[in-house]
This record gives structure tokens, sequence and C-alpha cells, in this order.
């Protein structure tokens, strides 16, 4: 049995079909990206796994369910986290605090629930100790200490896309989705991406799936690529074989999809 299977996939919305007869299947620790024009419905698919969008049709299978009809706070409890094309954080809190709360559905006693005198011994105190020991080793792990403080808001676009990368780690995930994680970042940021996503998989066993546009680092980094056009597959295979193919080629316009950045 496949790691995570997405099987048959179908996304209408009024008239228009997203996505349509979607197939695949990913290995665990594998590096999968997805690639496609603008508006080939690749965010859909996204959302169709994470519970935002309920698909007309098709199965999300992860640890043996389907996970088709579960919410996304469903979704995130199996062990799937996210990014958004569009970032998702709360701008006028600290970095720190983003993390804290990406990691809200993994605590179990609710701080509030306690009163402020019996809350320094008690489980809740424990266990929000817990979750900030973790979320500071993520804080580590993505090299965000000059960050950790400060408000969203204040910090570079590209520092802000590495928040939103460990709030979605701070889920401690089985599989990560990374909606276009390079987008708006310049070269050496882009460069920088790469190297956290390798890690990601190498050094914390975590499957990955990526949405994007940028060639070079779904070149670099993929194990596999889809490429899908209009909401349906073109072709999948390894990045030479999918970078090569005629009809992925005719989707970018003609570009060079090999020298396109
Ligand atoms: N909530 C929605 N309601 C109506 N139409 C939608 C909705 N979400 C997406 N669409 C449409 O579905 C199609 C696929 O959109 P999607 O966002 O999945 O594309 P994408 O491949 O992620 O594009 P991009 O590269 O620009 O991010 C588009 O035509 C889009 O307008
Ligand atoms: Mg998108």
């Amino acid at each position: 049995m496949a790691f995570f299977e997405v099987k048959n996939l179908k996304k209408v919305f009024g008239g228009l079909t997203a996505v349509d007869g979607l197939n695949f299947a990913l290995e665990q620790k594998e590096i999968f990206s997805i690639i496609g024009p603008n508006g080939a419905g690749k965010s859909t698919i996204f959302n169709c796994v994470n519970g935002l969008y309920t698909p007309e049709e098709g199965e999300v299978i992860f640890k043996g369910e389907n996970l088709v009809g579960k919410r996304p706070d469903q979704v995130a409890q199996y062990g799937i986290a996210r990014t958004f094309q569009n970032l998702e954080l709360f701008a006028h809190m600290s970095t720190l605090d983003n993390l804290m709360l990406g990691r809200h559905i993994k605590m179990k006693t609710s701080v509030l629930g306690s009163s402020f005198l019996s809350f320094k011994r008690s489980k809740a105190a424990k266990e929000e100790m817990h979750h900030r020991r973790k979320v500071e080793e993520i804080i580590d792990f993505l090299e965000l200490e000059s960050s950790r403080d400060q408000f969203v808001s204040n910090l570079p676009y590209g520092k802000q896309k590495l928040v939103e990368l460990g709030r979605a780690l701070s889920l401690e995930p089985d599989l990560l989705l990374l909606d276009e994680p390079a987008a708006g970042l310049t070269q050496e940021e882009k460069e920088e991406m790469i190297f956290w996503i390798r890690d990601i998989r190498d050094l914390l066993g975590i499957t990955v799936v990526l949405i994007e546009h940028n060639m070079q680092m779904v070149k670099n980094i993929s194990d596999r690529i889809l490429a899908i056009n209009f909401g349906k597959p073109i072709t999948q295979g390894t990045p030479a074989e999918v970078l090569a193919h005629p009809e992925v080629i005719r989707a970018y316009l003609g570009e060079d999809v090999n020298e396109a950045v």
C-alpha cells in the first residue's frame, strides 16, 4: 500500500471542472512535485486533500483511511500539514506565537480551562512547556532565533515564508504539502529553501508534496513530478522524463522548461 494516495480526484466549481481524473501515489520520504500553468488546479488538489474542499469524486488515502469528508483540523490530526500560496500567518503575533498556534490541535488540555493559581503546577502547564520545547526545536531547526520574538508583519517576506514553513512543521506532520514555497523569494532565498525542504525530508523524515512554478527548484529537488493542465494529468515520472515531455513544454507556452527559473 502506498504511503499516500489520491485516486480519481474530481472537483467542480459551478460549470468549471478544476480537477478531473487525477491519480498519484507516494512512497514514504519522497519529494513529489505537482507542476502546471496558472489555474491548472494545483492548489485545488491540496484543498481537497486537507479538507477545505470536498471533491465530487475520488479518494484521498492516508494511513489506510479515506480522508474525504474530514475537516481540515481532523486531516491535520492524521499528520498532514500544509502551507498556503498566500501566507496564512497572524501578522501581529510573534514567530513563536504563530508556531504555538500552529500546534494547538495537538494540545489536549486547554490553558483557558484552568485558573491562574492552579495553572503553574497543572497538567496544562506541563503540556504547555512540552509544546513550547517542541516549537523552540523548530525555531532552532529553521534558524529563526533572531525572528523568534518579532511580529511576523515586521519580518522580510523571505523570513515570513520560513515562519509559515515552521508553523506547518510545528504539527510534527508525517506528510507536508507546500504550495509554492519559493514564490516571491530572491534567488538566494530560493536556494536556501531547497536546502530546507531537503533537510525536512532527510533529517525529519517527512514526506513532501510540492507545488512549484520554479522549474530550477522542481528539477533539483523532486524524486518524481506530476504535470497537470486544465485539471487533468499530462504525465508523471522522473524530472528528466516529465520536463522533456512535449505536452509539458507546450503547456508552458513553448518556454524551455529546463531553462525557466
Ligand atoms: N473556491 C473556488 N471557487 C471557484 N473557482 C475556483 C475556486 N478555487 C479555484 N477555482 C478555480 O479552479 C481553477 C483551478 O484553480 P487553482 O487555484 O487550483 O489553480 P492553480 O493551479 O493553483 O493556479 P496558480 O498556479 O495560479 O496558483 C481556476 O480556474 C480557479 O479559478
Ligand atoms: Mg495555486
